[in-house]
């Protein structure tokens, strides 16, 4: 974990206040990089508490201890890494930019747009030198199984069925992680305080179009298949907004930002990499993930172990 000399390591629960300070007060950052948060909106239906307190308290503890720093606001910073989800849907005519009305529509999305007015406010009111970024959904190597993309993957290899949310016509704007890091990077670097960027990587598909890409990707890679035919329309999720879209030409002119690879790249390393690293994906699936996959799928969920190739 330490393979830098200026990284350390602290896993501290950002509701935590004192354990917060006593962090604050050892290391004295110059800034903060706030992606901490409960991020996924299935769970957010079930249990919006800890989504309440985590995103909205948890980014408003982190904004009381930079402000106790008393940070000089030109060397400073509080950036602050926010969704897409807080615009609402979209009907497809419109683009989200960074002046559209906050309308988010589930749990989730109600308490990030409520942090980051939180750090609106602070810039305002208190002149914290804050950036806000709302990027599309992310996708790449490590993210945890519950998400559309590594769900769709684990499940083909398990030849399971693979939950598709109501018509499956529904529309998200993917972002690969390595893209996300970068613009993540320009707009700490060189964001304008008080800014908002939207971090779009212009990857806008359906999610039964995704699904059967990702098929396909693995047919090739492994064989068998069609795995298409895994695919089940289940129950759709509560207040599932039906399209995503963001503008992030702002990004592009200020941070002089734009993704990097052609998404079907990104993807066909995204999935290589799961397939590749199937002991990570068996202790991510772990009793409580198939404990929260019975939950929300009320179906079983056999152990990855029991997947021959
Ligand atoms: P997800 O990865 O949960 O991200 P978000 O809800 O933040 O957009 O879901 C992406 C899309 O995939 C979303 O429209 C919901 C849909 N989806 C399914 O159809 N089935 C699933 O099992 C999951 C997890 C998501």
């Amino acid at each position: 974990m330490n393979s830098y000399r200026n990284y350390r390591w602290e896993n501290i629960d950002l509701r935590d206040r004192a354990a917060l300070g006593a962090c604050f007060d050892r290391y004295r950052p110059d800034g903060v990089i706030n992606l901490a948060a409960e991020t996924h909106v299935d769970r957010s239906i079930f249990e919006p508490g800890v989504f309440v307190e985590t995103n909205i308290l948890g980014t408003f503890n982190l904004l009381e201890e930079f402000r106790r720093l008393n940070c000089d606001p030109k060397k400073s910073r509080f950036l602050q890494v926010s969704t897409d989800e807080v615009f609402g849907s979209t009907n497809g005519a419109v683009l989200f930019d960074e002046n559209t009305p906050y309308r988010p529509n589930s749990p989730y999305a109600a308490t990030k747009a409520a942090a980051d007015h939180l750090v609106r406010a602070y810039h305002q009111t208190y002149a914290l030198n804050t950036v806000i970024t709302n990027s599309g959904n992310n996708f790449g190597p490590y993210q945890f199984l519950e998400k559309l993309i590594p769900l769709t993957i684990y499940r083909a290899l398990l030849n399971q069925s693979i939950p598709l949310y109501g018509d499956g016509q529904n529309i998200r704007d993917w972002l690969y992680v390595e893209d996300h890091c970068r613009a993540i990077e320009k707009a700490y670097a060189s964001g304008r305080p008080g800014a908002t960027y939207n971090i779009s990587g212009q990857n806008e598909i359906t999610n039964i179009d995704l699904v059967k890409q990702i098929c396909r990707i693995m047919d090739v890679i492994l064989g068998g298949g069609p795995r298409e035919k895994l695919i089940s329309f289940v129950t759709d999720r509560p207040g599932h907004d039906r399209r995503y879209a963001l503008d992030s030409s702002l990004a592009q002119k200020e941070l002089d930002w734009r993704a990097e690879f052609p998404f079907d790249i990104n993807l066909r390393r995204t999935v290589k990499w799961y397939i590749d690293h199937r002991s990570w994906m068996e202790k991510a699936a772990d009793s409580r993930f198939q404990d929260y996959y019975r939950r929300q799928y009320s179906g079983e969920i056999l152990p990855l172990k029991e997947f021959k190739p």
